[in-house]
């Protein structure tokens, strides 16, 4: 399990996240949901140590994440999929997991493989280079790249960004096997809410740099002033 308590990030004089406190228990989605600037990026990125919280703690299972070198987060089983993916378009797939293998605690060839049986897509496509990849694709490459670190952990921004909404359900199923069948834990970071509630087991609201609600993914979803007040969704 990951306790954040009291976090507070600030870039100069914005405030990003204000004494943000929430747990993401171990083999769950946690969906991170909100607005334009809610602070979602800031969360998943002083998670990972690439920026430096102003105050308050990030519990890894016993471990204090802050302080830690990014690399070190990653080391201990945390892998990040960036906003925007990350995926370098000048190299093929096959190269981008090979990069994605560096920090990784496993072994390259079978790592390979078992990305390969989770995205048959990309297994067909390993000379391909990932700037010509679908957007579907190019997120299933990020993810991939991530996971053959084998981490326990994988923390996601916006995966549906872009991409159309039988893509995004696509993915959002492969988010879900990956927790449901690996034990894989994941923050799930998403202004689509909907989607993300509907694979999510809790959510958390992120309102201006402060948590406007936690609860049971189900709960947030049926809470109509939530999502009139916070996630600007009719439906
Ligand atoms: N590098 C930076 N320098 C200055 N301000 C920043 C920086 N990164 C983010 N911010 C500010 O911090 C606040 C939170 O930004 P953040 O990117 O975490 O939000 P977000 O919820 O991910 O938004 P989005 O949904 O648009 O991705 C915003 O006000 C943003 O303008
Ligand atoms: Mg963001």
């Amino acid at each position: 399990m990951i306790r954040i308590s009291g976090l507070s990030v600030s870039y100069g004089a914005v405030r990003a996240l204000r004494d943000v406190s929430l747990d993401v228990p171990t083999g769950q989605i946690t969906a991170v949901i909100g607005a334009n600037g809610a602070g979602k990026t800031t969360l998943l990125r002083a998670i990972s140590s690439l920026v430096r919280p102003a105050g308050g703690s990030i519990d890894f299972d016993g471990t204090e994440l802050v302080g830690m070198r990014t690399e070190e987060v990653a080391r201990h089983g945390i892998g990040h999929v960036p906003e925007g993916r990350g995926v370098i378009e000048e190299f093929t797939v096959l190269e981008n997991l090979r990069l994605g293998a560096l920090h990784g605690r496993g072994k390259l060839a079978a790592g390979l493989e078992t990305q390969f049986e989770l995205f048959p897509a990309l297994a067909s496509r390993r000379k391909q280079h990932a700037g010509t990849l679908s957007g579907g694709e190019r997120q299933m490459l990020a993810m991939a790249r991530a996971l053959i670190g084998e981490p326990s952990v994988l923390l996601l921004d916006e995966p549906s960004l872009g991409l159309a909404p039988i893509v995004t359900r696509d993915v959002m199923m492969t988010i879900r096997a990956l927790c449901v069948d690996r034990g894989l834990t994941v923050v799930l970071v998403e202004q689509n809410a909907m989607s993300a509630l509907q694979v999510a087991d809790r959510a958390v609201v992120l309102h201006l740099g402060v948590v406007a609600a936690d609860d049971r993914a189900e709960v947030v979803r049926a809470d109509e002033n939530l999502r009139h007040y916070y996630l600007g969704t009719a439906s």
